[in-house]
């Protein structure tokens, strides 16, 4: 057996054998056609005009051209064998402006989509919200704006009026950490704001909008759905037992998970955090009968894992300051700690019982070095993979309930406030060609798979 052969039989060695396997990506970093068939601008389009916050001005006009080469690029899934596609729509494509009548051309592209990957046999896994909130609803406030909840959950009827035939699975949002401490906090991300107070109102929507629109889909649904929201997370360590790191890793835990597990799960904010919030003179918007909707059942909990941390008490003590580990990291500069992963999936086991997980992105970002005809042997990537799969692994020994893991990405894309720099994929992209090219990672995921089904 070779090395590569033993690796993946070990990795996989403790997943149930209807795991699901799959691929991801999302609309605005693969689309491009930013300007067609009616699509109107996202927040994205205009943070990435703003001087500084993306590096070298990069931008998704043309990104990996997906929009154009959509079933050459169902082909290049289908040719891995993965279970499943995990893809998002892009709302200002199927709603321009994020009000009013479904965009039919728009719409009929993710239709497209959808019927080339059930022609192949592969579940679409559709996420609703991947960061690309249409700007004239920035312009009216955003996330920070009560209003913003209710015109998702309207989007996320007309998506399904379009495509609940065919889509059984619905994540709602992605990573709601991102989008309101990475966009309306920290100004790292689109619109780029930095003010504490709106983006603890923007959680509160985002959770809103999340359990308004699963009520909508289950509602328009004919036959059940499986509706779920993906988080990023990771573990939050203290980096001694002194009171002040301690107190540092409760806060990261709690602004970084248990806001957002906590009321999806059990219809609660966690006192602690609120309290926390408070005495930063900000606070959650919450008004009577929200937290029902947002704790509407979910089927499953999506995780996106990729690092974890061991935090210290800083100079303001709502600051916790990450410390190094002294590990290998990867070229986003993020700690390699697999075992992170497992002890974070049975901690959420443990603490939030009965909710099966499925892992919607992990991966890794390295300086890949490609040969002249564009061969990648990155084994940084294919070890990265393996032993986090190998993670998912123990914590399904330890009685996680997770039932399957999606590779992020299928292909190098456009990598946020990164641009093109961070190469996520186990596919890689020529952006002067658009010529895809699998990775060595590919091909042992694409092997890995199969192997699991002749077990
Ligand atoms: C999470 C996000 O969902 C995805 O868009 C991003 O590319 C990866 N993390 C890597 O940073």
């Amino acid at each position: 057996m070779t090395i590569v052969g033993q690796r993946a039989t070990e990795a996989t060695a403790e997943l149930p054998a209807n795991f699901l396997w799959g691929v991801a990506t999302s609309a605005y970093q693969i689309e491009g056609a930013v300007a067609e068939d009616g699509r109107t601008p996202s927040i994205w389009d205009t943070f990435c005009r703003v001087p500084g916050a993306v590096i070298r001005q990069e931008n998704g006009d043309v990104a990996c051209d997906h929009y154009h080469r959509m079933p050459q690029d169902v082909e290049l899934i289908a040719g891995l064998g993965v279970d499943s596609y995990r893809f998002s729509i892009s709302w200002p494509r199927v709603q321009p402006g994020g009000r009013g009548p479904v965009n039919v051309k728009g719409l009929d592209f993710y239709s497209r989509l959808v019927d080339e990957l059930l022609e192949k046999g592969i579940k679409p896994w559709v996420t609703l919200y991947h960061w690309d909130l249409p700007q004239e609803l920035e312009d009216a406030g955003g996330w920070p704006e009560r209003d913003t909840a209710y015109r998702f959950a309207e989007y996320a009827s007309l998506v399904h009026a379009g495509l609940g035939d065919r889509v059984k699975t619905w994540t709602t949002l992605n990573e709601p950490w991102c989008s309101a401490m990475l966009g309306y906090d920290q100004g790292k991300h689109a619109p780029g704001i930095q003010n504490f107070s709106a983006s603890m109102r923007a959680v509160h929507h985002l959770l809103l909008g999340h359990g308004l629109a699963g009520q909508a889909l289950r509602a328009a649904a004919a036959e059940p759905i499986e509706l779920g929201i993906t988080l990023n997370m990771g573990t939050a360590s203290p980096a001694s037992d002194r009171p002040e790191d301690v107190d540092a890793a409760r806060r990261a835990d709690g602004l970084g998970t248990r806001i957002y597990l906590d009321p999806l799960v059990k219809g609660q904010y966690p006192e602690d955090v609120v309290a926390d919030i408070e005495a930063r003179g900000a606070l959650l918007p919450v008004e009577p009968g929200d937290l029902e909707i947002i704790s509407t059942p979910i089927d499953v909990l999506g995780v996106n894992y990729y690092s974890s941390h061991v935090f210290e008490g800083g100079e303001e003590p709502h600051e916790p300051v990450a410390v190094s580990q002294n590990r290998p990291v990867t070229a986003m500069d993020w700690e390699i700690v697999p075992e992170g992963f497992t002890q974070l999936l049975v901690r959420i086991s443990k603490d939030y019982p009965g909710l099966p997980m499925v892992i919607t992105e992990n991966g890794a970002a390295f300086d890949d070095v490609a040969d002249a005809d564009g061969q990648v042997d990155d084994e940084d990537r294919l070890s990265y993979i393996s032993e986090h799969i190998a993670a998912v692994g123990s914590a399904v020994a330890q009685g996680a309930d997770v039932r399957g893991y999606f590779a992020w990405s299928l292909m190098d894309n456009f990598e946020w406030a990164y641009g093109y720099d961070k190469r996520f994929g186990i596919v890689r992209v020529d952006y002067d060609t658009q010529v895809r090219t699998l990775k060595r990672s590919a091909e042992w995921y694409r092997d890995t798979i199969a192997g699991t089904r002749e077990k």
